[in-house]
Formats: C-alpha cells, structure tokens, sequence
C-alpha cells in the first residue's frame, strides 16, 4: 500500500498482469533474437521499471544503455519539442538496437528517436514500448513489440508520472481527474 493509492480513480494493470505481459514479451524477443545480442536502449525515466524487468525476463544475454530525451512539460500533453537531456554512452554502429519505452502517445518521440539513432548506422532497429496509446497507431511507426494497447487516458505508475510523482507504484492506474485539476 502506498499513500498515492488514494490518488488513484483505477487500476488498469496490477502488478501481476504486467510481470506476466512482459514474461510473454521476453519470450517473443529471446525467439526473435536467438542469434543477435540485443542492446537495450531504454528511453528514461519512464522506461526504468521496464527494461529492469524485461533484461530480467529476457533469457538470452543483452546489454544495456539509456538516453533521456524530453518531449513533455510537467503536464499531461506532448510539448511537440523533443531534445537530447541525455545520450547514450557508447558507439551503435553494427549493433542490433532494441529501444525500450514504457508508453507512446502521440508516437512524437519515437519517430525522432528512430530517426536519430538509425542515422548512427546499427545493424538493426526495433522498439518494444509496454504501452500504446490511440493516436500512435496513426504514426507510420513500425513497433515491433507491444504490451498493451490502452484508451486514450491519463495513466500513471510502473515509471509513468504525474509531476514526477507516482512512478514507484507497481502497477498501473488511472489517475483521479481532480488530481491535475481535470
Ligand atoms: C513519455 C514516455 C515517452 C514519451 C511518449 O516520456 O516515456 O518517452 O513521453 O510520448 P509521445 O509518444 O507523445 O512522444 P516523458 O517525456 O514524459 O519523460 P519521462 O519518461 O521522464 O516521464
């Protein structure tokens, strides 16, 4: 039990209902790269709670490395600017990218991920987000490996946030409308 419960109108996915989406996910990947090492890019803060828990479901080996980049203000819309807070640490060039996100909403930072990282030359490239919102289905953006596809609400919880809050509850809920004065 976590205080933020109260803040919380629904809980969409329990913590079960995740761990076992991603066991099912882990064995679609470690099938699909039987003979690649994949590198994990996860996309933070978001992506934390996943890609720790999908390296962990994954039986074959991958490495792992990080990039932030920004494309939300503190509210609940996509900003439509997208900028590098953090890159990653080492050369991709000949590696089979695996990016790693927890939720693609409008599919805004995706396809400039895509863009930026495919210009870096790796061997391959596909994402595996554990959340899918309506409007990223209409992006022309081939994603691989998807969790969940969810409604078009505000959800918060397993690395999502509202102002930076609600990330370390373990499973995923719909925040209370009066919560970010909706
Ligand atoms: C969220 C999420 C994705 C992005 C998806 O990150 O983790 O990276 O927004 O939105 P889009 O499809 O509309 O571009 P956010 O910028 O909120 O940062 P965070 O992961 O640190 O919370």
């Amino acid at each position: 039990m976590s205080p933020l419960d109260a803040d919380i109108e629904a809980v969409l996915y329990s913590a079960d209902d995740i761990r076992d989406k991603i066991a099912e996910l882990a064995r679609t990947i470690d099938a699909d790269y039987a003979d690649r090492e994949p590198v994990l890019v996860g996309v933070l803060k978001g992506a934390a709670m996943f890609m720790s828990d999908l390296a962990r479901a994954l039986e074959r080996p991958s490495t792992m490395e990080f990039m932030a980049v920004s494309s939300y203000g503190s509210g609940t819309q996509s900003s439509g600017v997208v900028r590098i807070l953090k890159d990653l640490d080492r050369d991709i060039s000949g590696q089979h990218v695996l990016i790693v996100e927890d939720i693609i909403d409008s599919g805004l930072t995706l396809s400039w991920l895509l863009k930026n990282l495919s210009s870096r030359s790796p061997a391959s490239i596909s994402i595996v987000t554990l959340l899918r919102k309506p409007e990223a289905v209409k992006v022309d953006i081939d994603v691989t490996y998807v969790g969940f596809d969810i409604a078009n609400e505000f959800v918060v919880g397993y690395g999502l946030d509202y102002a930076e809050r609600y990330r370390d509850l373990p499973y995923i809920g719909r925040l209370k409308p009066a919560v970010y004065g909706g």
